[in-house]
């Protein structure tokens, strides 16, 4: 089943088809061993200093809140009478961890819930606010005996200026989604004007202000709907190439420099891509576009059995050898619609002035795993989830030239989520650990990385099959380089001789998250099963290391430059 079939079974209650996406294959080209290398490394990697990428945005780190299931009320929303510990309604323990990763953006409200959302149900005194029907309520895949609530009929005691908090409390920046598929382009103005027309200046910004926040929000990423193509209106790349540009014309500034994503393709839908650009391009109007937004969710592990949106899918925690290599393969197609829809945008915007925003990646397992029965989408993490998410980052910072922004799906009780969490019970997952690791490349300069390494090997539907072995990048701050390395090898250990072309190392500290069991997570009872463990080692000769990449690892290494 397509996507958009997907979206349609969502708005309409019933179960349709989601149809995969193809296997682009990598695009990295494993060079062969160089003389010299240590007779027991089997892999190498040269970083290339002195030829940069481009800065790794950190909103490369950015993150995604849905109304969906369990994220909002239950993960970020407890309410302040609530027993678990929180700061006026919203999660402490929550806040506390988000600060560990530095997150630079947070998106919300939606994906589809967004092109339902009445901004206006979500402000004003609390009590007041109207309880709404959320988009989720028919969704095919509600957990058994999920009972009715505000998962399902939303109070919106979590709305703007809730949001905007919890964004200040994290040190994020809000990136609000707008509703394009059912409110107008009016109702978007107004929503941009409560946020950001300045104090006393509007009635919205007096009711912005009756409710504490006399200073406007200075809301600067705006994204003009979400997947148009399916839950956000089913309209052709020409349809809403018409509508955005409805929407972003004259918008009120109010001093800031408003950042419009537009919403981009499905996987590998370089048509619309192609014919959205193309529509935009003929009015004039791409020099309105910050972003475009491209989604990706790894998501099928039958191995090409399958495209089917149900049936491809594979449990969170119980999975072969071959489901473990499948979705580390869907994850790695990240690579080839990055650049593919990269070299579609450059045919018309040839100054490359649109960036791709990825506001929407990570794993989707098939339900079971969830905390709770209200948390519709909800699952849980292993080791084979923080390593698509150690693999997608390092992806993006390898095109830190054409990726301004990414944003996890999602951030608590949902798809890949960095946190699980019911009532005062909160547990990190793998993925939180992947992300507070790597969060040290925020803000770097990506440099080339050469990877040379064994591809991996399995079985894929009876047949032989690889995907690539040790991947990973690289970004120097000063004198200092973070490299980070992911094995996806079920058995081997890639013992790898590490090269700084044009520099001597001083230091070199480790950090490696892996499991013997690949099947363990981090749950309530036993939260810090899966934790990074740190070392320490004493580089080889001047720009030269050897290290072993255990099996199923994510690794981090921050070499001190002499
Ligand atoms: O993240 C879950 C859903 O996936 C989002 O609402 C939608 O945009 C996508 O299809």
């Amino acid at each position: 089943m397509k996507r958009r079939e997907f979206i349609n079974a969502a708005l309409t209650g019933s179960i349709a088809l989601w149809a995969g996406n193809k296997l682009d294959g990598s695009a990295i080209k494993l060079l062969s061993l160089m003389p010299g290398a240590p007779q027991s490394a089997d892999s190498r990697i040269e970083v290339l200093l002195d030829e940069p990428i481009g800065k790794i945005a950190p909103e490369i780190y950015g993150h995604f809140v849905e109304h969906l299931g369990g994220v909002v009320y239950d993960g970020i929303w407890v309410g302040e009478n609530s027993k678990a510990p929180n700061i006026g309604g919203i999660r402490r323990s929550l806040v506390e961890a988000m600060r560990r990763v530095k997150p630079a953006v947070v998106r919300w409200p939606g994906g589809c819930f967004a092109d339902s959302y009445n901004w206006r149900d979500g402000v004003g005194p609390r009590e007041q606010r109207r309880r709404r029907t959320n988009f989720w309520v028919d969704a095919p895949g509600w957990p058994r005996g999920a009972p009715d609530g505000p998962w399902k009929y939303d109070p919106n005691h979590f709305g703007t200026n809730e949001f905007i908090r919890f964004c200040r409390l994290i040190g994020a920046e809000p990136y609000l989604a707008a509703n394009l598929r059912s409110q107008t382009a009016q109702d978007f103005y107004e929503w941009v004007e409560y946020c950001n027309s300045p104090a006393n200046s509007t009635s919205p910004a007096e009711m912005r202000a009756a409710a504490g926040e006399r200073e406007p929000f200075k809301v600067r990423y705006w994204g003009i709907g979400n997947e148009s193509w399916g839950c956000g209106g089913n309209f052709t790349p020409e349809e809403y190439a018409a509508e955005f540009r409805r929407f972003t014309a004259w918008v009120p500034r109010y001093g800031v420099n408003l950042a419009f994503i537009g919403s981009g393709p499905n996987g590998g839908d370089l048509d619309w891509t192609r014919r959205f650009f193309a529509k935009l391009a003929e009015r004039r109007a791409l020099g309105g576009m910050w972003g475009w937004a491209l989604h990706h969710y790894s998501w099928n592990v039958s191995g090409g059995r399958t495209t089917d949106w149900f049936q491809g899918k594979g449990d969170a925690l119980n999975y072969t050898t071959e489901e473990w290599y499948e979705l580390l393969r869907e994850a790695d197609r990240m690579e080839s619609l990055i650049t593919d829809h990269w070299s579609v945008m450059g045919e018309i915007d040839r100054q490359h002035r649109v960036k791709l925003v990825v506001d929407e990646w990570g794993v989707w397992h098939k339900p079971g795993t969830e905390a709770h029965n209200t948390h519709l989408l909800g699952q849980q993490s292993t080791i084979r989830d923080a390593l698509v998410a150690g693999l997608t980052l390092d992806t993006f910072h390898r095109h830190a030239d054409k990726v301004a922004m990414a944003n996890i799906a999602q951030l608590i009780n949902c798809l890949q989520s960095l946190f699980l969490a019911h009532e005062d019970k909160f547990v990190l997952t793998p993925t939180f650990h992947v992300f507070e690791m790597y969060a040290a490349h925020q803000g770097g300069q990506s440099v080339r990385t050469i990877f040379s390494s064994p591809r991996s090997s399995y079985t894929r539907n009876g047949q032989p099959a690889t995907i690539r072995g040790l991947s990973g990048s690289a970004s120097l701050h000063d004198r200092q380089l973070i490299l980070t390395v992911t094995n996806p090898d079920l058995g081997q250990t890639r013992e790898t001789e590490i090269v700084l072309r044009g520099a001597s190392i001083k230091e070199v500290k480790v950090a490696t998250l892996t499991d013997k069991d690949i099947h363990a997570c981090n749950s309530f009872d036993n939260p810090s099963r899966i934790e990074p463990k740190n070392s320490q080692i004493t580089p080889r000769g001047a720009g030269t290391l050897v290290f072993s990449f255990a099996p199923a690892s994510v690794t981090r290494l921050q070499i001190t430059l002499a």
